[in-house]
């Protein structure tokens, strides 16, 4: 019996992946590797020492499912493939809905077709509703943040991005409440840093970087020359923006505890996989600072359109639920994705190529 795993060659997928195959599981890849490298598939095996099929192609083919399905024996599958970058799906709506939308109906139908009725689908906090829209609590000191995030929050993305996970959770409800046979399982990750120990993968974002950590390690690196940051002028700790940052490894063990939970017949279930603290843009520079002994210019700009002030998890379902907890520390995530960045620096003969 085996997973398949979309979108496997990626940041979480390839963390995930690696998870798996340490837990003995068959593992099979399909990815288009339009935001990925077929390195990662000889990472991942020099890591694990195990193989993988992997097989290079568009979800949205759905022939392409069916032979894979035709060809091994699949009991569940991972669902990572998608486009993911919220800025880039404001000015690329139709990209984003066709992709995201379609590979995601092609998979279900053909799983349907194979009675493969159990599937873990990579959601994101983003489909929650702007939490400053939502009365913040009033902490000590008099400075106001914003709510830990429940799963029963309100929900309303702001981006074709986010939209795209909302509909995607909608098609799957209804997919349940038609046949109750199947098992799925939502996650909704606030945000992912970090990467394996061993420094053979991470986080490998293609152009200038939009998320907070990448950025840091291109200015880390010298390939840029300061980290602006976006605001100090927000409701929080510090006047920067506070996120739950979850380093990728305990995201991946999330995703072993969402299949081993689907063991006993879960039905749907929707769980926050962070670690339900919030950390602000200077406390992590300084992190980061600290454990790398590199530092970090930056400068303070304006906010950038769309951001929030606040935005972390209450994991408490998942840690009941699934039997998880995020263990990682935020020197931890910074360790290991610097290690990333020197180990893939030190292998970088000038084509960008990971180890
Ligand atoms: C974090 C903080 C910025 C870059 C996004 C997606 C979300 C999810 C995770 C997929 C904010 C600040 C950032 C920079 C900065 N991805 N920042 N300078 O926006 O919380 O979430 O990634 O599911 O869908 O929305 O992450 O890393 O972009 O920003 O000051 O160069 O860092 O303002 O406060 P975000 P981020």
């Amino acid at each position: 019996m085996a997973i398949l795993v979309t979108g496997g060659t990626g940041y979480i997928g390839s963390h995930t992946v690696i998870r798996l195959l340490e837990k003995e599981q068959e593992i099979v890849i399909i990815d288009n590797l339009f935001n990925s490298k077929l390195s990662v598939i000889e990472s991942i095996e020099k890591i694990t020492q195990k193989k993988v099929n992997f097989y290079c192609g568009d979800v949205c083919n759905r022939q392409m499912i069916r032979d894979i399905f035709m060809r091994h024996n699949i009991k569940s599958v991972v669902h990572f493939a998608g486009l993911k970058a919220v800025g880039e799906s404001v000015e690329k709506p139709l990209i984003y809905y066709h992709n995201n939308i379609m590979s995601t109906l092609s998979l279900l139908a053909v799983m349907d077709e194979y009675h493969c009725k159990r599937l873990v689908f990579s959601s994101s906090a983003t489909v929650y509703q702007d939490a400053k829209t939502v009365l913040p609590e009033q902490i000590g000191t008099g400075i106001i943040e914003g709510k830990a995030i429940s799963e029963d929050f309100p929900l309303n993305a702001t981006n074709p991005y986010g939209m795209t996970k909302l509909m995607i959770e909608q098609v799957l409800r209804d997919i349940y409440m038609s046949d109750n046979q199947w098992d799925i399982v939502i996650l909704r990750y606030f945000n992912p840093i970090g990467a394996h120990e061993s420094g053979l993968i991470g986080e490998d974002p293609n152009g200038i970087p939009n998320n907070l950590m990448p950025y840091i390690l291109e200015v880390a690196k010298k390939k840029r020359p300061y980290l602006n940051i976006f605001g100090n002028d927000y409701p929080t700790k510090d006047g920067t923006g506070v996120r739950d940052y979850i380093h990728v490894m305990d995201l991946a063990d999330g995703h072993v505890k969402a299949l081993e939970h689907m063991e006993s017949r879960c039905g749907l279930k929707t769980y926050n996989l962070g670690t339900g603290k919030g950390y602000s843009v200077l406390e992590l520079v300084n992190t980061f600072k600290k454990v790398s002994g590199v530092d970090i210019p930056y400068r303070i700009t304006g906010r950038r359109l769309g951001d929030i002030a606040s935005c972390y998890a209450n994991p408490s379902k998942a840690e009941k639920e699934l039997r998880w907890k995020a263990n990682y520390s935020l020197e931890d995530m910074c360790r290991s994705a610097w290690k990333w960045a020197t180990v893939k620096n030190l292998s970088f003969n000038g084509d960008e190529e990971n180890v």
